[in-house]
């Protein structure tokens, strides 16, 4: 079979041709016994073997057959028993003066419309038209112009259906080749979305298991800074030190074990609990999870404005948040230049009532936000610490923020350094949809 030619379409598309020559032989036996009489017998086995040649290769062709097996020698031997039986019929009909004979010379355009996959088929009708009509000419006695006449178009005919039937292979190759291409794209369309999909998913995964490492290690952190103070000898001095230290220590494993049930509660779709908060309470205990880190490195401003309004928001996130942008100001005042004799570092927490909205603000006298920098502040995984950041802190805060109904955003102190909003408008009385 031709290469590329799908087997089922292609043969059901032959048997159709055939069966129209089929029933038109059949038509032409009627016609022939009509206008015959009696009916030359050379005209009656004509008809009858065209007929049988025709219908055996109808049959032949709707056989299942393997896939290399190629149908075009079947409709060659077709074509060739079909031209020796219609020249038995010119023959019967009354030879070259027949009408009939006109017919022959087309059998090729015949074979190669029919056919257009084998031009080859089209040229072994054209030669045996030749010799065909040569053998018959010759036997009738005609003149030697009559059979150059013959021979040239004979020739003609049997190479123009050559040609055309080149040219249409070519065409359906390029179809095929086309077709092929449509289908290899679709395909692999199909297979990178199914790609991007996957990869979507485990980017989330991934999100989600570097989120959980960096909110448990910021309580570790402390809690580890606290262990080993209470077993150092600069360690608590008085029982009232121990115990604060203590306490910081449980609030950490209890961030942990809150962090460990958010997970749960993320897997699960838990809608975050709404809380009456009051934010001082709320920058309390922000502080008390990272005063260790805190105290170590700068000086810490707090200002919180009295009486303030309490909130209704997730407290736990609210409290994140704010423990994130701390931990963010105590490393940009550690990573900053060394302060001046008579300067020092320091971080600045303060809550107020701005309108119907409280607002907390943390701000550092670190180095600040470059411009580049700041165009990438909430992108998950930007970060300029290396390997020492994960780059998720400020895009998971203003998640939580935005949780908590709430904005998140970055701008820059009065000494150059970072400053960061939280603005929750009393309104937001409950927190966005997870
Ligand atoms: N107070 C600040 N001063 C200067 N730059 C800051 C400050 N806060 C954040 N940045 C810049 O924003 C970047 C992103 O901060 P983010 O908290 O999202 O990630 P990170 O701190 O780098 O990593 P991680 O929080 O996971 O440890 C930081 O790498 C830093 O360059
Ligand atoms: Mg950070």
């Amino acid at each position: 079979m031709m290469q590329g030619v799908r087997p089922t379409d292609s043969m059901v598309e032959r048997r159709w041709v055939l069966a129209v020559f089929c029933a038109a032989n059949l038509a032409y036996l009627v016609y022939d016994a009509l206008r015959f009489h009696p009916l030359p017998l050379l005209v009656l086995l004509g008809r009858v073997g065209m007929e049988l040649v025709l219908a055996t290769a109808l049959v032949l062709l709707g056989k299942p057959h393997p896939p290399e097996w190629s149908h075009l020698p079947l409709l060659r031997t077709a074509c060739a028993m079909s031209l020796l039986g219609w020249f038995a019929i010119v023959v019967g009909a009354g030879g070259t003066t027949s009408a009939y004979f006109a017919m022959v010379p087309a059998f090729p355009l015949i074979y190669v419309a029919a056919f257009p996959e084998d031009p080859v088929g089209a040229l072994i009708a054209g030669a045996l038209d030749l010799v065909g009509g040569l053998v018959l000419l010759e036997a009738e006695g005609a003149a030697a112009g009559q059979l150059g006449e013959w021979a040239s178009i004979a020739f003609f005919l049997g190479g123009a259906a050559y040609i055309g039937g080149v040219l249409a292979r070519r065409r359906v190759a390029r179809e095929l080749a086309l077709e092929k291409a449509g289908r290899e794209a679709v395909e692999q369309l199909a297979t990178s979305e199914k790609r991007r999909a996957q990869s979507e998913r485990l980017a989330l995964v991934g999100r989600l298991a570097a989120g959980v490492a960096h909110e448990i290690n910021n309580p570790l952190s402390y809690l580890r800074s606290n262990l080993a103070w209470l077993q150092s000898d600069a360690g608590p001095a008085s029982e009232a030190e121990s115990r604060e230290a203590l306490d910081d220590s449980l609030a950490g494993v209890t961030r942990i074990a809150q962090i460990v049930s958010d997970l749960n509660a993320f897997a699960r779709e838990v809608p975050d609990a709404l809380e009456d908060c009051d934010p001082g309470d709320v920058i309390g205990e922000a502080l008390r999870l990272v005063s260790l880190r805190v105290d170590r490195v700068a000086r810490l401003i707090q200002r919180i404005d009295e009486p303030l309004p309490s909130i209704r928001v997730p407290r736990r996130r609210l409290v994140q948040a704010l423990v994130n942008l701390l931990l963010n100001a105590a490393e940009a005042v550690e990573r900053g230049a060394r302060p001046a004799p008579g300067e020092t570092r320091w971080i600045r927490i303060e809550a107020r009532r701005d309108g119907e909205a409280v607002e907390f603000e943390v701000e550092d006298n670190g180095p600040g936000l470059d411009l580049p920098v700041r165009e990438h502040l909430f992108e998950p995984f930007f970060t300029t610490k290396g390997l020492r950041g994960t780059g998720l802190g400020l895009a998971v805060s203003r998640e939580n923020v935005e949780r908590c109904g709430g904005s998140l955003d970055a701008g820059t102190g009065r000494e150059g350094g970072a400053l960061f909003t939280i603005r929750i408008p009393l309104a937001a009385a409950s927190a966005t949809p997870a």
